[in-house]
């Protein structure tokens, strides 16, 4: 009897060995019950979901991702640019943190004009000046002490292994330091490990950050003093003087993170939640999904042409609110209840003819011809209690700034070119703006980023976020569509293909091979200008199904993300 007993109970480990937790299935991204990651970086991902099988919370494992993100995709994950954090909490608590950057104290309106008022070129994207006082750290200070279970130190702890034991290149990753190679040469005064003299560096070569190693050792031991204050501090210091940089030891002590309330809005039988301003994206995608909920997306079909001109009409509206009314709020009166009123928009949409284009206003013109890449990065975290957090964090460009602090091992963000540097006059993104998000000391720049929680009937449902400047709103509107009106799979609507409009330039981008030519004549019979474009976003996002399983979606086409877990 005792053996019988015995063999049962063999066979029923045997057969639990072999039911992995996590398993990926054909048109479903990673499924799994009881904690996921999603982000850009597999090494990343797998630092988050350890974290959560160790017993740390979706906090916990947002803060770890976060910091093994500055280690391995430096091109976007940073401990010197900003983050914005939504989180939804099992008991349906909701917030947000705005780690964003602050021009210093000793910026001002006209900082990137010549004597002549003209732009001058690259001042605000290249180099010292463009760098704002950086937020990332202190947002992922905070929130490990509102919310995390586990000790600082082991949070951090993977990224500093991660650094100091070195990890490989993918094909991208060696891609993007090759391309920034000229542009680190000339921006910095000292040789960057990163450089490589001997030849080109390509997929698999082992690299470390010996430096970067050391200094997430100091916020390890000194939380944010170990950034804000001290040796970080005084090598952040010594970099702007030698690069006639304003960023002071003042502005970095000075600098705090802001708990915002994040805006929400209905949206059939689902409520979205999403970041508030400085914030762009929030109120955008908001007045977005108010204006879908009355066309017949689902029936119409995804990529079809009614559906794309209609929602190419709502979002010319919208992004001609964003230039107008947007910016930071502790500097801006913000009319973020006229905005997201259903009445306001829906008068606003009024306008929209199913037959004919509506003409962007010329009064404004943008002028952005390409996008020069799209590195900001969002990932998604949920863990087996059911919080949530949606994280969107950047240094801006790719590599930001391109300065890298000597002896720091890190790079700075060019966030100063999110502001309007002259009223009018596009940025990178082909953004324009005007007295809103004027440059103003200590004051935080507009972003579009849009990390994102939507609920179901009271519970979770999704989690979603992307980078890409002002695409990121469109993006992140389109996933969520195609989950909510064309009821796709997480990672069927990842995966699929995208298109843009923002107003001004008066162009529709659309990802290669997205359209027939059949769609794309009756888009131009209605008077629109379509542009091809490489890729549009890299989403890293959750779905909560109906049996409570969740799905992870990485952007497996656009991106050498992951999505993990257990
Ligand atoms: O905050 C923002 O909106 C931008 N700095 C984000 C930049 C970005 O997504 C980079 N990708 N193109």
């Amino acid at each position: 009897m005792r053996n019988q007993f015995y063999l049962f109970f063999l066979l029923v480990l045997f057969i639990f060995s072999c039911q992995p937790t996590a398993q990926k299935t054909a048109n479903r991204g990673t499924l799994a019950k009881n904690g996921l990651v999603s982000s850009s970086h597999p090494l990343a991902s797998e630092v988050g979901v350890n974290i959560l099988k160790k017993g740390g919370n979706a906090a916990d494992a947002t803060v770890a991702t976060f910091f093994a993100l500055s280690v391995v995709y430096p091109v976007a994950g940073n401990i010197a640019g900003s983050a914005f954090v939504v989180y939804r909490l099992k008991d349906g608590q909701i917030g947000s943190i705005d780690g964003r950057e602050k021009a210093p104290a000793k910026a001002h309106r006209d900082m990137f004009l010549d004597k002549d008022g003209n732009v001058i070129k690259d001042l605000s994207l290249l180099g010292h000046l463009a760098v704002g006082v950086p937020g990332s750290v202190d947002a992922m200070v905070e929130m490990h002490k509102k919310f995390g279970k586990l000790a600082w130190k082991d949070v951090i702890q993977p990224a500093i292994e991660l650094a100091n034991n070195g990890f490989k290149l993918t094909k991208r990753e060696a891609e993007s330091l090759n391309r920034a190679k000229e542009q680190f040469k000339k921006i910095n005064s000292y040789s960057l490990h990163v450089v490589r003299e001997d030849r080109s560096w390509q997929e698999g070569d082992l690299i470390f950050y010996k430096d970067l190693a050391k200094a997430l050792e100091r916020i390890r031991d000194s939380g944010r003093d170990g950034f804000y204050k001290g040796e970080t501090a005084e090598l952040i210091a010594k970099e702007m003087e030698k690069g006639k940089g304003i960023i002071t030891k003042e502005d970095l002590a000075n600098y705090k993170a802001v708990w915002r309330t994040p805006v929400t809005t209905a949206y059939k039988d689902c409520k979205i939640i999403s970041m508030p301003p400085p914030s762009s994206g929030g109120i955008a995608l908001l007045q977005l999904m108010q204006g879908s909920e009355n066309y017949p997306f689902t029936k119409w079909g995804q990529l079809n042409s009614q559906t794309i001109h209609t929602m190419t009409e709502l979002e010319r509206r919208v992004y001609a609110d964003r230039a107008t009314h947007l910016g930071d709020p502790d500097f801006y009166k913000v009319p973020s209840e006229m905005l997201l009123n259903p009445e306001y928009n829906k008068k606003r949409n009024a306008s929209i003819s199913p037959v004919q284009k509506t003409l962007s206003s010329a009064i404004k013109e943008g002028n952005v011809k390409s996008i020069e890449s799209v590195e900001t990065t969002h990932f998604s975290v949920v863990d087996k209690e059911g919080n949530a957090f949606s994280i969107t964090t950047t240094l801006n460009s790719y590599f930001g700034s391109k300065v890298m602090v000597e002896g720091g091992g890190f790079f700075l963000n060019n966030e100063m070119d999110d502001f309007s540097v002259k009223a009018g006059v596009a940025n990178q993104f082909g953004a324009i703006g005007g007295e809103a998000n004027a440059i103003i000391a200590n004051k935080r720049m507009l972003s579009s980023m849009t990390p994102t929680i939507v609920e179901k009937n009271g519970k979770l449902l999704m989690v979603v976020g992307s980078p890409g400047g002002t695409t990121i709103i469109t993006t992140v509107y389109q996933v969520m569509l195609n989950v909510l009106a064309h009821k796709m799979t997480m990672q069927e609507a990842v995966n699929a293909k995208r298109f843009h409009h923002q107003w001004q330039p008066d162009i529709i981008l659309m990802e290669k091979g997205a359209i027939p030519d059949s769609v794309k004549t009756r888009l131009q019979n209605m008077g629109h200008i379509i542009s091809e474009i490489g890729g549009l976003g890299k989403v890293d996002a959750i779905l909560r199904l109906p049996n409570g399983m969740y799905e992870g979606a990485s952007d497996l086409n656009r991106s050498d993300g992951a999505a993990l877990g257990y």
